[in-house]
Formats: C-alpha cells, structure tokens, sequence
C-alpha cells in the first residue's frame, strides 16, 4: 500500500526542507530523563504496591532467566539503564551501548549513583560495533533495535559479537498491537538553544513509524506560545488532524521562529517479522515465548494483597520467569523473542 502523506506532514516537508535524521539525535539526545525519570530503582525507590514495578521486575527477571549461565551480556541500546543496571547484579560484567551522548551520561550517572561497579557503558550504534567476533555471553535489547536505521544490519552484528551457544532476548514494541491503520501524535521537548515541536507518525501494516522535528528558537515570546501548547495538549489531546490548534494552525502562526527541521523513519516488528528476521541473519531455536510480566499480570489481583515481602515477590517473580522461558507464546499476543547463536560455529 502506498504511503499517505497526512496535511501537517506536507506542511512541514515543504515549509520548513527537513534534513534526513535518525532516532538517537533527533529524539533520545533531546530528551530529559527517560521514562519520565520513573524507572523503579534507578530512578525512584522500587515499590511492589505499584503494579508497574511488580511487571518491570518481572522484566528482569525474564532477561536474566533467558541469560542463565551467561557471565558477559551486552544491552543494545540501554537509555538511562534500562535493563542493564537493573541486570548487572545478576552477571560479572554487562555492557551497554548507545550512540545518544545524552542517555550514556544519564547511564553513566545512574551507575555511579547506583554504586554498580561491573558496568561499561560506550557511545556506539549498534550498527557498527567495535567489538570482536565471538565476545559476549549473552544479548539482551529493549525498545531498542527498531530504533536503529538498519535493523537488519544490528541484529547482525548482534549475532557475531555473541559466542556460539550465546542467547538473544529482544523485548521490542510489537506493532501487531498497535492501533489500525496511521496514529499521530505531537510532543514537546525543550533545551537551552531551540524548543522542539515533534510529530510522529505510525502506521500499523505494513508497521512503520515517521518522526519529524522542527525546531523554534527559544526566545520568550516562542516560549510562552510553546507552554499554551503543551496545556493545549495535556488538554485536549496530542493528535494534530483531529485538533488542528496542536498541528497546523500552532506551526503556521509560529513559522517566523523555526530554525530548522529534521526527520527518521523506522522499520518495526511483530513477534513474527522479528522470529524471521533473526532466523535469516542464522539464528537458531528462535521463539516467540512468554514474556515473565505477562504471566506477572495474572497474578497481581492476588499478589497485591498478599502481605509478602519484596524479597519473597521478587521469588516468586524469579519463579515465574524460570517457567516462562520455557513456554511458547502464540504469534498474534505480540510478545517478545528469544534466539541462539549455533554453538557449531
Ligand atoms: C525507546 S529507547 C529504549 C531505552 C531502554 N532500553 C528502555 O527500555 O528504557 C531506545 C534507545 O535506543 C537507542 N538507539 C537508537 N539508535 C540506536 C543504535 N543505532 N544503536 C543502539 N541504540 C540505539 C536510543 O538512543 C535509546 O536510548
């Protein structure tokens, strides 16, 4: 199916010429902390009355379950940490790269703050990686891999730094859940020199996302129009075509204060596209299995209530997850993957 252009998009190629971007410049070096500076432990005391913290352990627990034995894991594309600080513990020594200087000085941060001694973390893409052939145990990835330009090229090199017999577990944002058809959205960053105006674009099937940042020059008055917006936003919600006042109608009247624009588009997954892919880069025994936070869900109506522990949760989280690897997940659920390097090779 050919690609619609929506009207906002049109404006912005052509008003404002974007240049070709990716994902780390465009977006993860403007942003602030990552997931809102909320990740349990790293960023806020863990909380098992929470039930986000309750399925984020359980996310531990199933990459460390899945790398069992493993000593050297690498995490492509770690953000402020994520899994990797939270892994670290489990492993002698684990590795993160990230080609945005941003989230390396945010990880590095967390590490130091989080007195975690056994943790590397470089600026790289995982596109090109500096390592040899053959050097880690394990790989794990989060959100991370559909970030990247070339996927197919990661996941790669992906397979040629892992050792024979090494393990992959690549949790990404499955688009067979994602809403039919295009979904828009606008959002707001915002750093000493420009205000950022970003407009994302995802459709689907077949399943791609495009990113646009145009930037404002952060002078007062552009300013005080960009806090209305995000009111507005927070208001009346982010999507531009059905409230043009966040779209077109808000870049027009600011149109003097644009500096400059630029743009990304991404390849995403469904468990399904990701199982064929890693099969042909020569994975082997890939399976789409049972996330442990799935399984989590099920059991948090009675774990809530439970009067255990966080040792005991974290146990009984530790449990669940040595049964999910085992277990197969239908195609269409949208969970995550699992594969290994031919101990042959
Ligand atoms: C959605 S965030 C996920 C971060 C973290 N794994 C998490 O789950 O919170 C995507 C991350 O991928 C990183 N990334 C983008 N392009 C990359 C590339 N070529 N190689 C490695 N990581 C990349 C981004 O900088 C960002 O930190």
């Amino acid at each position: 199916m050919a690609k619609k252009y929506t009207v906002l998009e049109t404006w912005i190629v052509n008003e404002t010429k974007p240049e070709e971007s990716n994902s780390a410049s465009q977006t993860y070096d403007r942003m602030g902390q990552q997931a809102a500076g909320k990740l349990p432990v790293i960023d806020v005391e863990q909380d098992f009355q929470d039930e986000k913290h309750f399925y984020d352990e359980a996310r531990i627990r199933d990459f460390v379950a899945h790398l069992a034995g493993a000593a050297t894991v690498l995490d492509i594309g770690p953000g402020d940490g994520w899994p990797l600080l939270r892994i670290a513990p489990f492993f002698k020594s684990v590795t993160g790269i990230d080609p945005s200087q941003k989230r390396v000085d945010g990880c590095q941060a967390n590490a130091e703050k989080l007195g975690i001694t056994n943790v590397t973390v470089k600026k790289l893409s995982a596109m090109e990686l500096d390592f040899k052939d053959n050097s880690f145990d394990g790989v794990v990835a989060a959100s991370s891999i559909e970030q990247c330009a070339d996927p197919f090229q990661v996941l790669r090199e992906v397979f040629r730094v892992l050792k024979p017999g090494g393990k992959f577990r690549v949790e990404f944002e499955c688009f067979s859940q994602q809403e039919k058809g295009v979904t828009e959205r606008v959002f707001l960053t915002e750093t000493e020199e420009s205000l950022g105006y970003h407009y994302v674009l995802q459709h689907h099937r077949p399943p791609w996302e495009r990113n646009y940042l145009v930037k404002l020059s952060n002078e007062p008055e552009t300013n005080k129009a960009f806090k209305k917006l995000a009111d507005l936003i927070e208001r009346i919600g982010p999507n531009p075509s059905l409230n043009p006042e966040v779209g077109l109608q808000f870049l027009e009247r600011n149109q003097a204060a644009i500096t400059k624009s630029s743009w990304y588009e991404l390849e995403h997954f469904t468990s399904v596209t990701m199982k064929e892919t890693l099969e042909e880069v020569g994975f082997v025994n890939v399976r789409i299995s049972f996330s442990a936070a799935t399984l989590a869900r099920t059991m948090w109506p009675r774990i809530k209530e439970s009067g255990l522990s966080d040792e005991q949760v974290k146990n009984v989280l530790q449990g669940l997850a040595d049964v999910a690897v085992r277990l197969d997940a239908p195609a269409s659920l949208g969970e995550p993957v699992v594969a290994v390097k031919p101990s042959n090779l």
